[in-house]
């Protein structure tokens, strides 16, 4: 497999990893930052309302605790006192909130009075908080506070609220948690938060890393076919679904029309060789024709002047009339030949085909009869402007053939015809078929599948009508052969049609 399909499979996976991660982790960090910050401000809100329930159940002053006999109590006395008043009042608020512990600090006598639940942290009672405790800065300034850090009871989160009357601080409430039950409650935040992030981001990327594997393949497969291309131009790529599926169908698109193209363009070459082929060809056959002519000539003329001197019953009177009749049957291939290297137009005139069809077969009345063939004609009055022995060596080459192909006893079908501004003739036969092998070849000057073909009369055919900016085509049809030619030009008249069966 080709080294950049991984890389480009692989960089697809990594690119989406990172695409979902980065903002998710992002986004984690930042929540889980939050959410502490949320928590500690709900933690402080909660601690702090507890104080002032504390300071609102504080009937007045703590010497309203205190019976008259306050007065002559030891300070000892006075906080055992306060602490049976007070105390149920604690832990009872401490008892509504589990882990909280609460408490009435008493200024005059520099004591905790209270510390709930009293079960726990009853033992904090009497005590004095130190110098350096933060309820003194609340005792001092009269404004709450939240503390978190090492006090009585440990290492705890403290809301202190000053005690307030008649605007005189007589001490501060607190209510507080241990630190360590905060962070646990923040572990366990903390704990949800990432769960549901992982879940979420493995759900993600379980997403992505399919959509980058199908994705990735499909590409990976399209490469895949586009190199296949390259070696061989008739494979097509395979359908693919989704949006991708346009891909192989605009490719395949574009590989047809370069195909044809490439098609269009070697059948033209091939058609510029042939021509370029048949030129050289045609002028040496030309070249060599006109050679050939004139020795014919003299040969034929010296020949009649010897058969003139021979007395009658001469043996050679035999051999000479041979001669005569060899080299005028030589004098009509040069014909072919000349005509064949370059078809000249020597005069020309109106030419009436149909007229000129009825002439010709007369000329080969000997061969239609020796095959026994039936003639149907169909010919419209057509005419045209040119020169009339070509045009006669046209009807006549496909006349022939047709004859040479049918079967005996077979059909023969003339037809001339005028569509449009074009105007044709064709020659349809019985008993022959041309294979599609030879398809290719039967214009080719010397071919010929005849004993004694010359193989010249299709070239030379082809030659005269393409010199008449004409086209010559045939086709097998049903039990024949049919020739076709057209010209461009004008119906003439129809009414002079015949038709003849
Ligand atoms: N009507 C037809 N039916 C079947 N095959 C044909 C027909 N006309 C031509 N052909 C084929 O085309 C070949 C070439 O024809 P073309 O007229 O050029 O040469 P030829 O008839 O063989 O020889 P020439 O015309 O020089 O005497 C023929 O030999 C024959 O195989
Ligand atoms: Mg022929």
């Amino acid at each position: 497999m080709n080294r950049s399909l991984i890389s480009f499979r692989m960089k697809l996976i990594m690119i989406m990893l990172l695409a979902i991660s980065i903002p998710v982790l992002t986004t984690g960090y930042f929540m889980i930052d939050k959410a502490e910050k949320a928590l500690l401000k709900e933690k402080e809100k909660k601690l702090s309302s507890i104080a002032k329930q504390l300071d609102y159940m504080l009937k007045g002053t703590f010497d309203n605790y205190l019976d008259s006999t306050g007065n002559t109590m030891t300070r000892a006395e006075k906080i055992s006192h306060l602490n049976s008043r007070l105390g149920p009042l604690t832990d009872m608020v401490a008892a509504d909130n589990a882990g909280v512990g609460v408490g009435y600090y008493y200024s005059d006598l520099d004591a905790v009075i209270t510390y709930g639940p009293s079960s726990e942290l009853g033992d904090k009672i009497g005590l004095s908080i130190s110098e350096t405790h933060p309820g003194r800065r609340v005792l001092q300034n009269g404004k709450p506070l939240v503390f978190t850090g090492k006090q009585v009871r440990g290492d705890i989160m403290n809301a202190m609220v000053p005690l307030m009357r008649e605007h005189r601080i007589i001490g501060y409430v607190w209510a507080n948690e241990l630190t360590s039950d905060v962070v646990a409650q923040m572990r366990k935040m903390e704990r949800n938060i990432l769960l549901i992030l992982a879940v979420g981001m493995l759900a993600g990327m379980a997403i992505a890393l399919q959509m980058a594997n199908a994705l990735g393949g499909s590409i990976d497969k399209i490469i895949r076919s586009i190199d296949r291309i390259g070696n061989d131009l008739s494979y097509r790529l395979p359908a693919s679904k989704g949006v991708l599926g346009k891909i192989p169908i605009a490719i395949n698109g574009l590989m047809n029309r370069l195909v044809e193209t490439k098609t269009h363009t070697e059948a033209m070459e091939e058609q510029i060789r042939r021509v370029d082929r048949l030129k050289a060809l045609g002028e040496l056959a030309a070249g060599m024709a006109h050679e050939i002519r004139n020795p014919l000539t003299s040969i034929k003329a010296f020949s009649q002047i010897a058969e003139e001197s021979m007395e009658e019953g001469d043996p050679n009177l035999e051999y000479i009339g041979i001669i005569v009749k060899e080299v005028e049957r030589m004098n009509g291939l040069v014909e072919q030949l000349l005509l064949f290297g370059r078809p000249s137009i020597k005069k020309e005139v109106e030419v009436n085909v149909p007229d000129l069809i009825n002439r010709s077969l007369l000329l080969v009345e000997y061969d239609l009869r020796k095959k026994g063939l039936k003639v149907i004609k169909q010919l419209e009055n057509i005419k045209m402007f040119a020169d009339h022995n070509l045009i006669q060596q046209i009807i006549i080459n496909l006349l022939l053939n047709a004859i040479q192909a049918a079967n005996q006893g077979g059909t023969l079908e003339i037809r001339t015809f005028a569509a449009g501004n074009r105007l044709g003739m064709s020659f349809f036969n019985t008993g022959s078929y041309i294979d599609n092998d030879q398809k290719e070849m039967i214009f080719d000057p010397f071919f010929t599948s005849k004993e004694k073909g010359m193989g010249l009369g299709l070239s030379v055919t082809q030659n005269i009508v393409h010199l008449y900016n004409g086209t010559i085509c045939f086709e097998n049809v049903d039990t024949g052969v049919k020739f076709q030619v057209e010209f461009p030009g004008k119906e003439i008249a129809n009414d002079e049609s015949s038709s003849s069966r």
